[in-house]
Formats: C-alpha cells, sequence, structure tokens
C-alpha cells in the first residue's frame, strides 16, 4: 500500500514522504544518527585500528554502528562527526559541497600581519592551492583559518610552506556543525535543527 492506496508495479515512491505499507506494516526506514564528537588527543578517526589504539568507535557510548566523516589526525583534537547516513558523509568529503572547515592552530612562532597576509593570499601545498577564508590572530602563537578540503596533514603542512609549525591543532567547525562547549572525550547526538541545517548545507533538504 502506498499512501492508503493499493500500489502497482513500477510505481516509485520515497520512503522519507510517503506512507508505504507492507502486508499492512509500515516499511521502516534506516533511523540515521549523526554525532559530534571533541576527540581527544591519542585517539584514531578510524572504527578498528591494527596497533589496538583507541579509536573514535571506543570512546563513543551508543549501540548504533556509525562511522567518522573523514579524518582528524591523531595528535590534534576537536571536531569529528559520526554518522550512518552514507549520503551526508559522501557529500560532506565531496569537493563539489566544499564544507568548511574551521582550525585552531597553535604555531611554534608568533602570528603576524605577514603571516595572515600569506594566508590570505592562499598557500601552495604539494602542486595546489589551498585558499584559505578568514585567517584571525588568536592570541601571540595561535591563528584560527577555515578552508574546503581534507587532504591528509594539509593544515600542517601549509603551515610549513609558511615557515612556522603547527604545535597544537584542533578542529572546532565542519559546516554548518560548531564544537561549543564540548570536552575534549565528550559527545552528543546532533539537534533535529542541527541536522536539517546539516542536510541543507548539502543539498540534501531545502
Ligand atoms: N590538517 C592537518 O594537518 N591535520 C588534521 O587533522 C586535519 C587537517
Amino acid at each position: 500500500m502506498l499512501n492508503g492506496k493499493q500500489a502497482t508495479i513500477g510505481q516509485s515512491a520515497d520512503p522519507e514522504k510517503d506512507a508505504i505499507l507492507v502486508d499492512g506494516k509500515p516499511v521502516k526506514r534506516e533511523q540515521h544518527i549523526y554525532l559530534i564528537l571533541n576527540k581527544p588527543k591519542i585517539v584514531v578517526t578510524t572504527l578498528a585500528d591494527e596497533l589496538g589504539r583507541t579509536t573514535v568507535r571506543d570512546i563513543i557510548d551508543i549501540p548504533e554502528r556509525v562511522f567518522p566523516v573523514g579524518r582528524l589526525d591523531r595528535n590534534a583534537t576537536g571536531l569529528v562527526l559520526l554518522t550512518n547516513d552514507g549520503e551526508v558523509a559522501n557529500r560532506m568529503m565531496h569537493p563539489r559541497y566544499e564544507t568548511a572547515k574551521t582550525y585552531v592552530a597553535m604555531l611554534s612562532s608568533p602570528v603576524t600581519p605577514q603571516l595572515l597576509e600569506r594566508l590570505r593570499k592562499g598557500v601552495m601545498v604539494e602542486d595546489r592551492k589551498v585558499a584559505v577564508e578568514n585567517p584571525v590572530k588568536v592570541n601571540l602563537n595561535t591563528v584560527q583559518i577555515s578552508i574546503h578540503e581534507g587532504r591528509k596533514h594539509v593544515v600542517k603542512k601549509l603551515f610549513v610552506q609558511l615557515g612556522t609549525h603547527v604545535d597544537a591543532l584542533t578542529r572546532t567547525e565542519l559546516g554548518p556543525l560548531r564544537l561549543g562547549t564540548l570536552k575534549p572525550g565528550e559527545s552528543r547526538k546532533l539537534t533535529p535543527a542541527e541536522v536539517s541545517s546539516l542536510r541543507r548545507a548539502l543539498q540534501l533538504e531545502k
């Protein structure tokens, strides 16, 4: 049955919007779960680690199978999204949707006006320029930047190109999601409003 009427062969239906009954029972659609975690240092952003190191899966307290979207270095901290929504995960990692990622980097040297200017111009990492949005000096040695790409170690490499070194790195924002007051090791489910803004940012809903 589709929306109270006998369904016909070849008819299409949307499990998000249509009422679908098979043998009188509603068809269950997979319940999507979205969690944000403040990853502490030392924890790896994988589901299983061949070296037996603690993974993000080990430190979240839910029975459902969720997987981390993208990666964050072992010695970095901050926002990691975990979900079982493959569509959201794929889009977040697809360059077309240009998900912004904001990082706070503590450097081994002071944040100078020259450094901010070079960041604003974009920085070549390997053979591609990383566009840096809105670099802001946070304090003497600490700077906040937003980028739209997820190449491995890209933030660390970018600062090496500028003649300095990242001593500590935290991701504070991912698309419309904010780390907020979550402490390292803490996680929470996204609110329905956060899920909607995430899906809108990824053009999965209007
Ligand atoms: N860039 C890095 O260097 N490390 C991360 O974990 C993420 C981005």
